[in-house]
C-alpha cells in the first residue's frame, strides 16, 4: 500500500495545481485567455495522467486482481515496469530485521518435492531458468540430473526448519551460495517476540551465519493466504481443518516475483484418478515412504490436520489458465 499512498499524494498535488491554475485571475484578454486555455489543458491531462498512473498502480499491487485485466493486457512494457516497482515483497521479511524481500526473477523454476520428477532427467532443463525454487530441505546431491544443482530460493515449512538445522553449514553457510529461505508457519511458531519456537531457532542461524539470507512471512501474509483459500474454493481453512502446503505459499510467492512460472514434477488433480498413473515416493528424497497417491488421498479426506493437496491442484489449473503457469514432468494440458 506504500505505493498506492504515494500514487495517491500525486493525484492530490496534480489537482491542487490544477485548481490554482484554474484560478489565476486572467483579465487581459485572448492571449492570456488562450495561454490559460493551454495551461487547462496542460492541467487536464496531468490529471488524466496522473490518475491513469494510479489505476494502474493499484491495479498492479494486487497480484490476486491481474490475471482478470491479464489476458488483453501483456505489453512487455507494463510486465518490465511491473518487476520494477514490485522488487519489494512488503509480506515476507528479514530475520532478525524485518527487512522485505526484494526479489525479481524472470522465469522461474519451481522444483516440486514429489518422487514423479525422478527418471526423467530435467536436470539441465530446470537450471536453465535465471532462478531456480525448491521446497522444504529437498536435496540436489545425487539427484543433479533429475533435479538440477541450482537454488536461488527455498520455500520452507515451519516444520522442516528444525531438519535444515540438521546441516547447518550446508543450508545456511558459504556453500548455500546466497540461497534465499522464506519460511511459512503460524504464529506460536514464528512470533518474533521470544515465545515463536521456530522464530528463535531462526533468529539462531542469522546470528551464527550473518549472510545467510532467511525471510519469514508476516501475519497478514499469512491471513492472505488463507483469504485466498477461501476465495477459490469457497471453503474456510481453519473451520475445514486443513493446512495449506509449502506448495500454495510458494505459488503464490512466485506469482509475485517470478514473469514466468515452470513446475516440475507437480501432478495435477485428476493424476490419481487417471489409469495407470506412476506409483512414486511422496519425496524424491524419501524412497520407500508413502506412496504419493495414497498419502494425497489420505490428505484430502482427512477431518483435521490434512494438507488439501488435491482440492490445491485444481486451484493451480485454474490459475495456470490466467498466469504464465506451466506444469512438466507429468505436463498438463490446459486449455
Ligand atoms: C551442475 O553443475 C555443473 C557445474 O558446476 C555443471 O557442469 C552441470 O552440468 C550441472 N548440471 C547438472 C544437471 O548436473
Ligand atoms: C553460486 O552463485 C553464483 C551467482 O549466482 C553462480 O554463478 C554460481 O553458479 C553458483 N554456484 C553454485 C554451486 O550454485
Ligand atoms: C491430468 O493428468 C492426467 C494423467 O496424467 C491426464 O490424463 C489429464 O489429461 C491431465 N489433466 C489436465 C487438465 O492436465
Amino acid at each position: 500500500m506504500r505505493l498506492s499512498a504515494r500514487a495517491r499524494g500525486m493525484f492530490f498535488s496534480t489537482c491542487h495545481l490544477y485548481t490554482l491554475l484554474s484560478n489565476t485571475n486572467d483579465t487581459d484578454g485572448v492571449y492570456l485567455a488562450l495561454a490559460m486555455k493551454k495551461k487547462w489543458v496542460l492541467a487536464s491531462s496531468l490529471v488524466l495522467a496522473v490518475s491513469l498512473f494510479v489505476v494502474l498502480v493499484n491495479y498492479l499491487e494486487k497480484p490476486y486482481l491481474q490475471p482478470i485485466l491479464q489476458k488483453g493486457f501483456r505489453y512487455t512494457w507494463i510486465t518490465s515496469w511491473q518487476r520494477k516497482v514490485a522488487r519489494q515483497h512488503p509480506g515476507y521479511v528479514s530475520v532478525p530485521k524485518r527487512e522485505p524481500l526484494k526479489l525479481s526473477c524472470d522465469v522461474c523454476s519451481v522444483v516440486s518435492s514429489s518422487g514423479q520428477i525422478l527418471g526423467r532427467g530435467a536436470g539441465t532443463e530446470i537450471d536453465g531458468a535465471a532462478c531456480v525454487w525448491r521446497m522444504n530441505n529437498a536435496p540436489t546431491l545425487r539427484y543433479e540430473k533429475d533435479v538440477g544443482n541450482r537454488t536461488n530460493l527455498r520455500v520452507v515449512s515451519h516444520t522442516s526448519v528444525p531438519l535444515l538445522l540438521h546441516k547447518p553449514q550446508h543450508f545456511f553457510g558459504p556453500a548455500s551460495n546466497g540461497t534465499v529461505y522464506v519460511v511459512w508457519g503460524p504464529r506460536r511458531n514464528m512470533s518474533p517476540d521470544g515465545n515463536g519456537l521456530i522464530y528463535n531457532m531462526l533468529r539462531r542461524a542469522a546470528d551464527d551465519f550473518p549472510k545467510a539470507r532467511i525471510y519469514v512471512t508476516t501475519d497478514e501474509r499469512m491471513d492472505y493466504c488463507d483469504k485466498v483459500f477461501k476465495k477459490e474454493t469457497g471453503r474456510d481453512r481453519i473451520t475445514s481443518g486443513s493446512y495449506l502446503s509449502t506448495g500454495w505459499f510458494t505459488l503464490i510467492l512466485a506469482m509475485d516475483i517470478c514473469k514466468e512460472i515452470r513446475v516440475y514434477g507437480m501432478i495435477n488433480d485428476t493424476y490419481c484418478k487417471s489409469d495407470g498413473y506412476r506409483k512414486v515416493p511422496y519425496h524424491y528424497y524419501e524412497v520407500g515412504s508413502r506412496d504419493e497417491c495414497a498419502e494425497y488421498v489420505l490428505h484430502e479426506s482427512a477431518p483435521y490436520g490434512g494438507h488439501r493437496f488435491i482440492t490445491e491442484k485444481t486451484v493451480f489449473g485454474k490459475w495456470a489458465k490466467v498466469h504464465p503457469i506451466k506444469f512438466f514432468h507429468p505436463e498438463w494440458q490446459l486449455s
